[in-house]
């Protein structure tokens, strides 16, 4: 097995890891994750834009589609959540999303809630670290808890080596991880269906 292949099998392996530990923790907190393949083998294959219906989520439900063998999140957060942000501004390495991971940050997601102005609500990212490419996991209760400091918002922990995001996959300074989450390009087909991949200005 080549190299490639042993970090595309292993990320394979995270984003199943994701969804049956995210309902685990879905269960705990009452946050619920959805896990969602759609995508056909062949759109997968050619890496085409993903659509995904996000009509079913609720206020701090989380969905997983998969986009070019990476996962993408989608939350849509309470507004508890999105009042959570402005409170880590100080404490983000980019707060203002101006250092590209792998991806441009699309222009529309270049703010506070790194979401589109029509649905601030709904945060997209692909749920890979940007320290060494493990997927971090929900940590949406805010407050104390292990392995978090006790102004805890709400956000994304590493299992790896540590690193967190918030709430808004922005990536907290002094820690491995120096990037946010990457922002792929979307766009709204209704208000309830989303396609990732593509925006007005084509395919990513
Ligand atoms: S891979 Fe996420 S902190 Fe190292």
């Amino acid at each position: 097995m080549s190299d490639g292949q042993a970090k595309d099998s292993s990320r394979r392996n995270w984003i199943i890891a994701t969804c049956v530990s995210g309902g685990a923790a879905g269960v705990a907190t009452a946050l619920p994750l959805v896990c969602t393949f759609a995508p056909s083998e062949r759109a997968k294959a050619a890496g085409a834009p993903v659509e995904v219906d996000i009509g079913d989520l609720k206020p701090g439900d989380m969905k997983v589609a998969e986009w070019r063998g990476k996962p993408v999140w989608i939350l849509k957060r309470t507004p508890e959540m999105l009042a959570s942000l402005p409170k880590t501004d100080a404490e983000v390495a980019d707060p203002k999303s101006e250092k590209p991971y792998t991806m441009d940050v699309p222009e529309y997601c270049k703010n506070e809630d790194r979401s589109r102005a029509e649905h601030k609500d709904i945060l997209v990212v692909v749920g890979i670290c940007s320290h060494l490419g493990c997927s971090p996991s929900s940590k949406f209760q805010a407050g104390p808890q292990p392995s978090l400091p006790d102004n805890w918002q709400g956000g994304f922990l590493c299992p790896c080596h540590g690193s967190t995001f918030d709430l808004a996959g922005r990536v907290f300074k002094n820690k491995p991880a120096p990037n946010n989450l990457d922002v792929p390009r979307y766009m709204y087909l209704s208000d309830s269906k989303i396609v990732i991949g593509k925006d007005e200005k084509g395919e990513a």
